[in-house]
């Protein structure tokens, strides 16, 4: 049984308490982190939910008040099929990378004035980032 072999006399098991030891801190190492990165989505998915589920979907093609978000990140601004999209936000040339998300999702009427996305905007920063963030997981599954 080389693992139960003591290192030195007097001190039987050793190796196997440090090995036992470096074995735990990595698995709630990576515990700790699948922790973190789940409530991270948990939180873009919260907040999608309270602020943009009631006109958006993430089903591709399915359009509610507003048009569908499947696939937003990276697309240009204006390109949802079927959508009838004011020429504020048709017009605007913007394409929808994570940094003009936060500043659109801060104040949309600000950044497109015109829009017809009825939305005070979001306040917050870290709402704002994980709803990104989510955006983009969800478009990957
Ligand atoms: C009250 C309904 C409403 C809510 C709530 C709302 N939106 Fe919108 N959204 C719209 C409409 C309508 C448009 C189309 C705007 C236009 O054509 O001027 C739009 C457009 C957009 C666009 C541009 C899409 C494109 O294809 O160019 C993005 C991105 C967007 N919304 C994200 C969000 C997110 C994220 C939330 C939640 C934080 C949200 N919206 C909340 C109605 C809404």
């Amino acid at each position: 049984m080389a693992f139960g072999t003591p290192l030195m006399p007097g001190y039987p098991g050793r190796a196997t308490r440090a090995r036992r030891f470096a074995l735990s801190a990595v698995v709630a190492g990576a515990f700790v982190y699948g922790i973190a990165a789940a409530q991270a989505g948990e939180r873009g998915e919260a907040v999608f939910k309270r602020n943009c589920s009631i006109c958006h979907s993430l089903d591709p093609g399915k359009n509610r008040v507003g048009p569908s978000l499947a696939g937003v990140v990276g697309r240009p601004a204006g390109s949802a099929f079927g959508f009838h999209y004011s020429s504020a936000n048709a017009g605007s040339g913007i394409i929808w990378t994570e940094d003009k998300l936060d500043d659109y999702l801060a104040d949309p009427q600000r950044m497109v004035p015109g829009t017809l996305m009825v939305f005070p905007g979001l306040k917050n920063p870290d709402d704002r980032q994980a709803l990104i963030k989510f955006l983009e997981e969800d478009a990957a599954n």
